[in-house]
C-alpha cells in the first residue's frame, strides 16, 4: 500500500502543476526560484494518518525535526499535537520556539554537551535518549548540580542489517556510532538505578532511515522487548518505548513503508509490554508534502551529454550528490509539447558533483520553464548551504488556498551579516 493511498499534494490540473489548489507557476513569480514550497494539507493528513495506525498504544508523535525544522511547519506539527525528536540545542529552540510542549520532546544524538544537556534539564523534557555510558553520567552529574531529575532511555543499537537506500542512513548495526550494544544497555539500567538524579522512563531505538520494510523494525522490537522483559524482572519498569523513526517513502522510483501493517503488527506487542509507543517519523511526515521549484537557466550540448542547468543545485538540495538520492524532476507547464531526452539536470555550484538527476529521461525543458524537484520536504531546505556565497531559499507554506512565506530568501547583507557586525 504505502504512501500511494494519499492523493498527489502536487496534482496537474490542465497542463500545470499545483498545490493546494495554486499553480506552482505562480508561486515562482511571487516568491522567485528556487523557492521550497510545502503542502500543510498533506502533512496534516499524514500527521492524521500515523495517529490512526498507531492509535491502540497511546502514541507519541516526536516529529523528527531534523527533517524540516522551519517554525512555521513546526508550530503546525506541535498544534496537531505533535512532540519533537531533537539532536541539537538549536532543535530544542526551534521545537520550544514553535509552543512544541517540553514534556513530549525526546533527545537524541551521540554528542551532548554540557551545554545542551543543561538546556534540556532546565526545561524538563521527557526523555534523554542516552547513547553512551559516559553520557548518562554526564546527566547523572549535572542533573545532581542542578537539583532535578533526569527523565532517560538507553538508545539500543540491536544490531539490526535494515535496508536504507544508503550506507549513510543505517543507524542499527554495530558499526556505527550510534546507540549502546544491546547487551550492555542493561549495565546502564542498573547503574542508574541507584543515581537519585536518574528516572529511567524509556528505551529507545532507531534502526536507520528510508526504510520501506517491517521486518528490520519487527526484529528490532524483538530484541528490545525482550531486554524490557528482562529489565522488569530486575526491577525496573519502563513507561515507553521509542521506536525512532526511519519510516521510507516513495520518491517516485518504489513504494514507500507500509505505515498501516506496520502499526498492526507494532501496537499488540507494545501494548501487552504495558508500554507507551513513542515513534520519531521526519520524512514520512513532511517529505512527500514538498518540491523544490527551479527554473531552467541554460540548456548546453556537449558531445557526449546534454545538461539542463538550473537555478538550483546541491546548494539547495544535497541528497542526489550525497546519498545519490533519487528526486523525480518534471516541467511545471506541460501545455506544449516537448520530446524526451536523457539529460543531466545541474546546478550553479562549481562541482561537479553538483546535479539533482544524471542520466534522467525528462520532457526536455526550454530556458526559462520551471522545473518541480519532487519529494524535497524531508532533508532539503535543513541540508541547504551557503558553498559559492548563494543565498539559501525562501520557503512559503500552501494551507486552506492560500500560499504563505515562511522563510524568506536570504539577502546579501544576510551573507556577510556575521562578518561585518564583528
Ligand atoms: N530519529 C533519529 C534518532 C534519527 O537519527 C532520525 C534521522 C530520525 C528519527 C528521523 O528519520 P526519518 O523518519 O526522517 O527517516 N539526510 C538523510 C537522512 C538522515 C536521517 C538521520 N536521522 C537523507 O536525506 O536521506
Amino acid at each position: 500500500m504505502g504512501t500511494g493511498l494519499l492523493t498527489d499534494p502536487f496534482p496537474r490540473v490542465d497542463g500545470r502543476i499545483q498545490c493546494g489548489g495554486i499553480p506552482l507557476g505562480e508561486l515562482a513569480v511571487e516568491f522567485g526560484t528556487p523557492l521550497y514550497v510545502y503542502d500543510m494539507e498533506r502533512i496534516r493528513r499524514q500527521v492524521g494518518r500515523f495517529e490512526q495506525a498507531f492509535a491502540g498504544a497511546g502514541v507519541l508523535i516526536a516529529y523528527s525535526v531534523k527533517a524540516n525544522g522551519n517554525l512555521a511547519l513546526l508550530r503546525e506539527i506541535g498544534a496537531l499535537g505533535c512532540g519533537a525528536d531533537i539532536t541539537s540545542l538549536g532543535e530544542l529552540h526551534r521545537a520550544r520556539r514553535a509552543g512544541i510542549p517540553a514534556s513530549s520532546i525526546v533527545f537524541a544524538g551521540v554528542a551532548k554537551s554540557e551545554i545542551e544537556l543543561t538546556r534540556a534539564l532546565d526545561e524538563g523534557i521527557y526523555g534523554f535518549n542516552v547513547e553512551s555510558e559516559s553520557e548518562l553520567e554526564r546527566i547523572d552529574r549535572l542533573a545532581a548540580l542542578m537539583g532535578v531529575q533526569a527523565a532517560f532511555a538507553v538508545r539500543v543499537n540491536p544490531n539490526v542489517a535494515a535496508d536504507t537506500p544508503h550506507e549513510y542512513t543505517a543507524t542499527g548495526h554495530d558499526a556505527t556510532k550510534f546507540g549502546v550494544p544491546i547487551d550492555r544497555a542493561r549495565a546502564l539500567y542498573s547503574w542508574a538505578a541507584d543515581r537519585p538524579s536518574l528516572v529511567a522512563r524509556g528505551i529507545d531505538v532507531h534502526i536507520g532511515s528510508q526504510i520501506v520494510d517491517t521486518a528490520p523494525y519487527l526484529e528490532a522490537l524483538d530484541r528490545v522487548l525482550g531486554l524490557v522483559e528482562e529489565l522488569r524482572g530486575a526491577g525496573v519498569g519502563l513507561e515507553y518505548l521509542d521506536m525512532g523513526g526511519g519510516f521510507g517513502i516513495s520518491y517516485g522510483d518504489g513504494a514507500g513503508l507500509d505505515i498501516e501493517a506496520l502499526g498492526r503488527a507494532v501496537v499488540p506487542l507494545v501494548s501487552e509490554a504495558g508500554l507507551r509507543l513513542v515513534i520519531e517519523p521526519g520524512r514520512s511526515l513532511v517529505g512527500e508534502a514538498g518540491v523544490l521549484l527551479t527554473r531552467v537557466q541554460y540548456v548546453k550540448r556537449t558531445s557526449g551529454k546534454t545538461f539542463v542547468i538550473i537555478d538550483g543545485g546541491m546548494s539547495e538540495l544535497i541528497r542526489p550528490s550525497h546519498y545519490g538520492g533519487y528526486h523525480a524532476i518534471r516541467r511545471v507547464d506541460t501545455r506544449l509539447d516537448r520530446h524526451v531526452e536523457r539529460v543531466d539536470v545541474v546546478g550553479p555550484v562549481c562541482e561537479t558533483g553538483d546535479f539533482l538527476a544524471r542520466d534522467r529521461e525528462i520532457d526536455m525543458p526550454d530556458p526559462g520553464e520551471l522545473l518541480a524537484v519532487h519529494t524535497a520536504g524531508a532533508y532539503g531546505f535543513v541540508m541547504a548551504s551557503n558553498y559559492n556565497a548563494r543565498l539559501r531559499p525562501a520557503e512559503v507554506m500552501v494551507d486552506g488556498g492560500e500560499a504563505r512565506l515562511v522563510r524568506r530568501r536570504e539577502t546579501l547583507d544576510d551573507l556577510t551579516r556575521l562578518e561585518e557586525d564583528l
